[in-house]
């Protein structure tokens, strides 16, 4: 292919409508305007951009006309899952077309002795879950978004979870990914094998590049035993710091610890305003909340003793067994629910920050300092054990313009900091199209360099997600965005 990195994008016409109504069955294809809302924006804070038609699939043989469609016509095309992030990835930056695999919800196969699933991209995560619950597997991902984001929404982002910390990302899962490349050719990468070193691991470069590179339609992924006997515990402290302390301790003497999360005071009370929260978390400093997974129920009263002998010297205040399912349900509820109720307390910003595990107490410590230099709140909450705080900004009282000057100085000495304690600046939210400008501050100018080769290679036309990841793709072109209160 050719190289013709940044040539323009051209708009949509109505005769480019009347070309693709020729290719696509009648109910995939919308151009109403009336109809683009929800595809104009995804879970991120205030900012929208409007396509200029949205196609949604049946199979992978639509994916395939409208991708050889706008690589003829140079039309953006922007793929989308269910629309749950949290960086702008899913947003047509450039207008053009939307392209939502939310109609191809097929799970193609279950294979308990290969052990593997094959799902279309837009099978919902929670779906995938129970599938493979019941013929006794499991599928390790568990995002709080889980009953409505999807398989292919979790690759382009490598989504993670609770449950990563014993499981891996999303990443850690696809064995083999369907996908059609920017002119419009479907092929295959990697498989159902277990092992695979021929050649360049594409299937992994694919992960989590946020549909910059290809349109994911399916995906080949690793299933687990399910494990045998599983407990969730609610470890209470008196402040953020001492819970933040205590996580690497319990991740190296308790391998069976399959997930460790950690929320403080303001995200407990932001969840206690919208629904009941019970004793001992309602009145916490911060909280641990574990699960447990292992092989034989008889183990699991003796690993809490072991967590309790743990964390009590560590600062603990209580620790509690969920002791039933409904309990067990409801403690996860909870947590699920932390970024849904600071997005109703206020205006906020997302900075998804992730260090090594034993950092997180200083990582903890860099967050408030920051915040309290820019006379900001900051609600700290996220997957402790792997190392990944969820650092949330709030606008509260502040007028725009030293809300964006407080937000901006913030969010830039944060990702200092936690580049100076090992990390990155972002541990499953993405970079999309709100993170961009802090690339550069985590990858060195070589691998930066090397990226956006690839991008080229790639999309040579740079019609896949335009604007996404890089700064200077199509700058001309990239639509106003508007700022919205939610
Ligand atoms: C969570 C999402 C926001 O951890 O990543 O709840
Ligand atoms: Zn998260």
């Amino acid at each position: 292919m050719r190289r013709m990195p940044n040539s323009p994008l051209l708009p949509l016409t109505e005769d480019h409508l009347a070309k693709l109504r020729g290719l696509l069955s009648r109910d995939s294809l919308l151009t109403d305007r009336a109809d683009f809302g929800p595809y104009s924006h995804d879970e991120t804070e205030d900012l929208r951009s409007s396509p200029a038609a949205v196609v949604r699939p049946k199979n992978s043989a639509e994916v395939v006309e409208v991708v050889r469609f706008a690589h003829t016509h140079r039309i953006a095309l922007t793929p989308r899952g269910a629309g749950s992030g949290l960086s702008g990835g899913a947003i047509p930056a450039h207008g053009g077309i939307v392209l939502s695999l939310d109609r191809m919800q097929q799970i193609r196969s279950l294979d308990a002795d290969d052990m593997v699933a094959e799902v279309e991209a837009g099978v919902i995560t929670g779906d995938l879950m129970r599938a493979a619950a019941q013929i006794g597997l499991l599928y390790g991902p568990n995002p709080s978004s889980f009953d409505i984001c999807t398989v292919g929404g979790n690759i382009a982002e490598n989504a993670a979870g609770p449950l990563s910390l014993r499981y891996g990302t999303t990443r850690d899962q696809v064995l083999g990914l369907e996908i059609v490349l920017a002119d419009g050719t479907l092929v295959r990468c990697g498989g159902r094998n277990r092992k695979d070193v021929a050649g360049y691991d594409l299937t992994r470069l694919l992960v989590g590049s946020e549909g910059t590179l290809a349109v994911i339609t399916a995906a080949t992924l690793r299933l687990l035993p399910a494990p045998a006997a599983r407990m969730s515990l609610l470890a209470t402290f008196p402040d953020l710091e001492s819970a933040a302390a205590a996580v690497a301790t319990v991740c190296r003497e308790v391998p069976a610890v399959a997930a460790c999360e950690m929320v403080e005071a303001e995200a407990i009370a932001a969840v206690a305003s919208l629904e009941t929260v019970p004793e001992p978390l309602r009145s916490a400093g911060a909280a641990l909340l574990l699960e447990v997974h292992c092989d034989q129920a008889e183990h699991l009263m003796s690993i809490a003793e072991q967590i309790l002998a743990l964390v009590e010297p560590l600062g603990s205040s209580d620790l509690q067994v969920a002791l039933d399912e409904h309990d067990e349900r409801k403690l996860w509820h909870l947590r699920r629910q932390v970024a849904h109720a600071v997005k109703s307390l206020s205006v906020y910003k997302e900075v998804d920050t992730v260090v090594p595990r034993s950092r997180l107490a200083e990582l903890v410590r860099a967050a408030r300092e920051v915040a309290s230099q820019e006379g900001l709140k900051a609600i700290c909450y996220g997957h402790a054990g792997d190392g990944n705080l969820h650092i949330n900004l709030l606008r509260g009282t502040l007028d725009e313009e030293r809300w964006i000057e407080a937000r901006d100085r913030a969010e830039v000495a944060l990702f200092d900091r936690v580049v100076a304690l090992g990390g990155s600046i972002t541990g499953e939210h993405g970079i999309g199209w709100t993170q961009r400008q802090h690339l550069a501050r985590h990858t060195p100018p070589e691998l930066l360099a090397t990226m956006r080769q690839i991008k080229d290679v790639f999309d040579p036309l740079g019609i896949l997600n335009p604007s996404k990841i890089f700064l200077d793709q199509h700058p001309d072109s990239e639509q106003e965005t508007a700022e919205v209160s939610s």
